[in-house]
């Protein structure tokens, strides 16, 4: 298995451009569900999550016109099968998106439980309790959402219905608005995420013939059309790769640029950056970073948008991990996110958790070793770390890295960074 292995002490300098964000990219590709006609997706990321939505759109019967440097072309001209077979869905929960689409277009579908995952249970319930309330009827057999919706007297599959979500899921809040899209009458989502992935799928939409208002605040109006078109769209910026390189910038007292990054989508995040001592410049086409010469202690509380991401949580901690005076992190949103705190702890750093709670004692220096990533944003911290680290730390396990961050060691070493990837067998 690969691994990336960085030699630390040294302070990043340069501009990085960001890559089209992940989480915006994989809920657009499966809209493309909703439509014969053909639907193209510019700045589209180059990683494994994305090669996988191909592969499970192209086995329900999706044509995959095109997947070339930053483009994906998808034309779901008529569907094979309906189902999301398990090897799938469990590698990538995204894929639980199929369900809203191929409910409102087929009127059936069989996509497989995610299950567990390592960062918490992450249920589903939300996404099965609003298509209920769109007249679907679902059924969990053998591991898999059986879900049925017959047709209504003018044709659709499913009906609009005031669907209040307990909590402010974003998958939820994607799926739900995708089966309203073609669904009869109007939807109107409650407590909707409010995140800008969700405004950018609404803004696709739009542009596929959809009218949703409210997208990106937390009530959601949705009025079925009778079919869709296609669509051609440049994906957004990704706000957690930004808020990566920014700390980058920062751990390692350095000064980056990341082109391309939204400053009012990181908003919370800036705030405390520059809290710990950052210098940060909101520019009009990027961000820029001065790192401290030791960032302050400052406590973090992971939230909804427009909240302090969850994302970025482990990537914030990596930075308090050398600050000055202690810190408390709150994670709110998943139940078991502190893994990488362990992680962290063999590189030196002095974390202490308890429940959701993480008390970070900053320490004067990380010292490398060997370590393991157990998820995606765990595997970028622990890069993050080394760069700050004496000596050299090796992550293992970086597939995880791979599912989200699009060659993030060439980036990083664009930067000055002393980083490579060991290709699995090499010595
Ligand atoms: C998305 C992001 C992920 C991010 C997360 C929170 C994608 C592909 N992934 O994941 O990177 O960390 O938002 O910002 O966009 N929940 C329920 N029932 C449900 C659905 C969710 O209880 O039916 C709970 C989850 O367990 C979790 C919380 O709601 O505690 C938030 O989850 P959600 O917003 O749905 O996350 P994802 O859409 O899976």
């Amino acid at each position: 298995m690969d691994k990336i292995v960085v030699r630390g002490g040294r302070p990043l300098r340069g501009e990085v451009s960001v890559s089209g964000s992940k989480n915006a990219a994989l809920p657009l590709l499966f809209a493309s569900l909703l439509t014969g006609e053909p639907c193209r997706f510019r700045n589209v990321p180059e990683l494994v999550d994305i090669r996988t939505t191909e592969r499970l759109l192209q086995d329900l019967g999706v044509d995959l016109v095109e997947s070339a440097g930053h483009v994906v072309a998808l034309r779901a001209r008529q569907l094979a099968r309906h189902e999301a077979p398990y090897e799938l869905v469990k590698t990538m929960r995204a894929s639980f998106l199929a369900l809203g689409p191929l409910l409102a277009r087929e009127g059936r579908a069989r996509v497989s439980t995610p299950g567990g995952c390592a960062i918490g249970a992450r249920p589903v319930n939300l996404h099965l309790a609003g298509l209920e309330k769109m007249g679907a009827r679902l059924e969990i057999v053998h591991g898999y959402v059986e879900a049925e919706a017959p047709r209504t007297a003018n044709g659709r599959r499913l009906r609009g219905a005031r669907i209040a979500l307990d909590t402010p899921s974003v998958g939820a809040t994607e799926n739900l608005m995708m089966a309203a899209a073609l669904a009869e009458g109007t939807t109107q989502i409650e407590n909707a995420a409010r995140e800008p992935e969700i405004e950018d799928l609404a803004a696709a939409l739009g542009k596929m013939g959809a009218h949703i208002e409210g997208a990106g605040s937390s009530a959601v109006r949705i009025e079925g059309v009778a079919a869709l078109g296609g669509v051609e769209h440049e994906v957004i910026a990704d706000r957690i790769e930004a808020g990566t390189f920014l700390v980058a910038g920062a751990i390692t007292g350095g000064e980056t640029v990341v082109r391309g990054a939204r400053a009012e989508h990181l908003d919370a995040f800036l705030l405390k950056l520059e809290e710990a001592g950052a210098a940060v410049e909101r520019m009009a086409d990027g961000i820029r970073v001065r790192g401290p010469a030791r960032p302050r202690s400052v406590d973090v509380r992971t939230a909804p948008f427009p909240g302090f991401p969850t994302d970025l949580q482990a990537q914030m901690m990596a930075l308090l991990t050398i600050a000055d005076g202690a810190a408390e992190i709150t994670e709110t949103i998943f139940e078991n996110r502190f893994m990488h705190a362990l992680e962290l702890v063999r590189l030196g750093a002095d974390i202490a958790v308890d429940g959701n709670h993480a008390m970070v004692r900053g320490v004067e220096r990380l010292s490398g070793a060997p370590v393991m990533a157990t998820d995606l944003r765990a595997s970028v911290s622990l890069i993050l770390a080394g760069l700050a680290a004496d000596n050299t730390t090796e992550i293992r396990r970086v597939y995880h890295l791979d599912r989200g961050y699009e060659r993030i060691e060439t980036k990083l070493a664009a930067l000055g960074a002393d980083v490579r990837r060991e290709k699995a067998g090499a010595p």
